[in-house]
Formats: C-alpha cells, structure tokens, sequence
C-alpha cells in the first residue's frame, strides 16, 4: 500500500515539474556547468497550444535539478523526490518525442500535396510507405533536429576537435581533429556542417555557435584557458545523404558555410557507396577510392543504416590507414535487464516514428568487431544515468 502511495506522490510531482518546466536557458545562466555534468541527451522546447507550458525534453529536466542542486536550493527530501521524477521523466521523455514526431504527420501530407501533381502525391501517400516516412522525417527533423544539435553539441565539437576520452570531454587534446578528406554519414538537413568550415580550425564555435548563449560562454572559457583545436585543414568532404527531403535544407547549409567545392553531397545511402552496388551509378557518378579517407564522422546516424554489419565494414575499407572514426551514436542500453527490456518494448514503436531509427543496435561492438584498429578511445557518455533510454556512445577509433 505504501508503495502504491509513493508511485502516486512521486508520478504527481513529476507531473508537476513537467507542467512547471521551463527552458534552461530562460532562467539559469548555463554557462557555469561543468562539462561533466551537461547531459547529451537529446532536447527538445515544446510550446504548448495555449503557448504557456514550456519543456525541455529528454534530459532538460536533470540539467535543471543540478543546478538547483549546485546553487544549494534543494532539500535532502525535495533532492530525493526530483531525482525519483527525473527518472519518470527519463523513461516518459521517448514517448513526448513520438508524439511529437506524430503531430507532423498532417503537414507531411500537406506538404506532398502542395509540392507534387495530386495523383503522384496520393501515390507517395497511400502505397509508397518509404517515400512517406522520408518526408515525414524530413519535416520532423527540421524542427527537432535543431533541438537535438543543441543537446549533443557539448560533446559532438569537442570530439572532432579531439577533446574526447574514455566517454568524456577533457580540456586537453587526447589525439587529432578532424582534418583531411572526410565522409560525413547522414548528413541530414547539414545541421553540422557549419562545423566542416575551416573556420572552426582558429575556434570551434563558429557565428551559429556564439549566438546560442551556451556556446559563447564555453568558447569565452576554453580560450581563457588556452584549450586549443587539434585539427587540420579539411580538404574534401563527402556528405552522405539518401533522404532527398534534406537535400534543400543541406544545399543551403554548405552555401553558409562557403563549403561549396568542398563539400558534396552523395545523395545516396552508405551501402550504395561500394563501386560493386549496382542502385549507386544511377544517382551518383563520383566515387570514392578505398584506403583514401582520413576521416569518418557519424553523429547519430548509424541507427538508421539498413545492415550495420556490412555497411559499417565497407565504410571501414574506405578509411586509409591511421585514420579516424569519429562516434555520437545511440546504442544498445547495457545497464539492466529492466531497461533493456523497457528498451526493446519502446523500439517497436520508435522506428515507425522516427525515420527508421533502431533503438537497439550494438553500434560499439559491431565497430570494434570491424577491425583491426590501431587504438579505439570510446565509451559510453559517462554521466547518463541509468533510466537514460536513448544512451550514447563517444570517441575515437583509428585505424
Ligand atoms: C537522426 S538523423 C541525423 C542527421 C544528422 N547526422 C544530424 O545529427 O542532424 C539520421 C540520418 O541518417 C540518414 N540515413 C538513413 N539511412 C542512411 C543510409 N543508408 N546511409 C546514410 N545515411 C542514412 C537519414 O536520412 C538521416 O538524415
């Protein structure tokens, strides 16, 4: 009976403080925390309908409670009781996102309507089911990806700057940036490739970064404290991209970045990159010589590749030696079998929602069963805690 009373308390306060959330930025000034204590989950600010309630999604919360935590204005009990709900909230925060990515479903059709002829549309609409999921991500994406980006990119610059190890940001430089010839798998709608721009070789943070609080106060710190980027010049990048609803939105992001000549878009998926696909030479006419890559960049995008196995092994073969892998990706959980359980029930659903992105994949072991590497520095982002149901993985391997 206790029980019941206290899983009622705990799911009405939780409930409370997801009504009474608010964006971190609208009321503390985050560039006081530590990088170790920023989470890298995935964010996201909805406003509601009636444009009052505000939440920050997906990690949100625990930032909030850390800090209220840092400033002294939480009691042992309150402590206790918001730890208890950040945890509810850990394991509700997936099912916002769904429903989130669901209210688009609407505008997708509007969209494929108003863009298309009206029969090719209602093609798309009622019989092509992939065509429709690569629009409706399309649209998803270019209001939650920005969100997301926010939320992974505490972890994501530093990684290319080579600030990275053991599933941490460190001050130092644990080994190279980025630099050279590099592939970008995923691109999406260029939400990262601002960073490419050998702009970020004087300072990562480049104009878009300074304009987002956050970013300007640790690029103020960083350089204060004399951390440096490790990376050479970048002289050809091959953004990977078969989703053609990103095309647009990834085209305008290389002309801001004054990438043009640099960067290409493939318009095609991983696994049509290998010279023996036969789909490949219809879209894309380049290639790309094996051994010729210093570096792969994958943020959060190996969830969605059709055969991780091989797809992962072909894009090894690219990579010359002594190059590098740079990893955020979201993998497997690993820390109970109660999660993995909760993990497993959640991905029937995720990947009807979210473009067909896998919940449950073993991204690090089928990377380190790629090999040989010469050296991995990768590990699972270490203050996730352990309701965390989207957990990451962070680093570095070299071939
Ligand atoms: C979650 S999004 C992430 C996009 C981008 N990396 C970002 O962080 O904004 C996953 C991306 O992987 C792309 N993708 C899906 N299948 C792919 C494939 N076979 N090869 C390469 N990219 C793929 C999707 O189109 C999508 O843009």
């Amino acid at each position: 009976m206790s029980r019941i009373l206290w899983i009622v308390c705990t799911a009405s306060y939780a409930y409370r403080r997801y009504q009474d959330a608010e964006p971190l930025g609208s009321r503390y000034d985050t560039t006081y925390l530590p990088t170790e204590t920023a989470t890298s989950s995935p964010t996201l600010i909805i406003t509601s309908r009636k444009g009052r309630s505000r939440t920050r999604l997906l990690g949100g919360l625990m930032d909030k409670e850390y800090i209220s935590e840092v400033r002294g204005d939480t009691t042992m009990a309150d402590s206790l009781l918001s730890r208890t709900s950040e945890a509810l909230m850990g394991l509700i925060d997936p099912w916002l996102f769904l429903k989130l990515s669901a209210s688009f479903i609407p505008s997708t059709i509007s969209h494929i309507f108003h863009t298309r002829p009206f029969l090719s549309a209602l093609r798309i609409v009622l019989f092509s089911p992939s065509r429709f999921r690569e629009a409706w991500f399309g649209q998803f994406w270019s209001v939650a990806g920005p969100n997301v980006r926010d939320g992974a990119k505490m972890r994501v610059l530093p990684l290319l700057d080579g600030r990275t190890t053991g599933g941490r940001v460190v001050d130092v430089s644990t080994g190279p940036g980025i630099g050279g010839v590099v592939i970008e798998i995923g691109a999406g709608s260029g939400l990262w490739v601002d960073v490419f721009s050998n702009r970020h070789l004087e300072w990562k943070c480049g104009a878009g970064e300074r304009t987002a609080g956050e970013g300007e106060g640790k690029e103020r710190e960083e350089r204060e404290n004399g951390v440096a980027s490790a990376r050479t010049e970048i002289t050809r990048v091959y953004g990977i991209e078969p989703n053609p609803a990103h095309h647009h939105a990834l085209r305008h992001a290389v002309e801001d970045a004054g990438l043009q000549g640099i960067y290409e878009i493939v318009p095609v998926g991983i696994e049509d990159l290998s010279p023996s696909s036969s789909s490949r030479r219809k879209k894309w006419d380049g290639s790309i010589e094996p051994g010729s890559v210093d570096c792969i960049v994958s943020v959060l995008c190996l969830c969605s590749i059709p055969d991780p196995r091989q797809n992962i092994h072909e894009l090894y073969e690219l990579l010359r030696p002594g190059g590098r892998w740079y990893v955020y990706e979201h993998v497997k959980v690993r820390y109970s079998w109660y999660m993995r359980l909760y993990q497993r029930f959640l991905n029937i659903f995720w990947p009807r929602f979210i473009g067909g992105c896998e919940l449950c994949r073993p991204t690090e072991q089928t990377l380190r069963e790629t090999g040989p590497w010469a050296k991995i520095d990768v590990a699972q982002v270490v203050e996730e805690p352990w309701y965390h149901c989207v957990p990451h993985i962070l680093g570095v391997f070299t071939k």
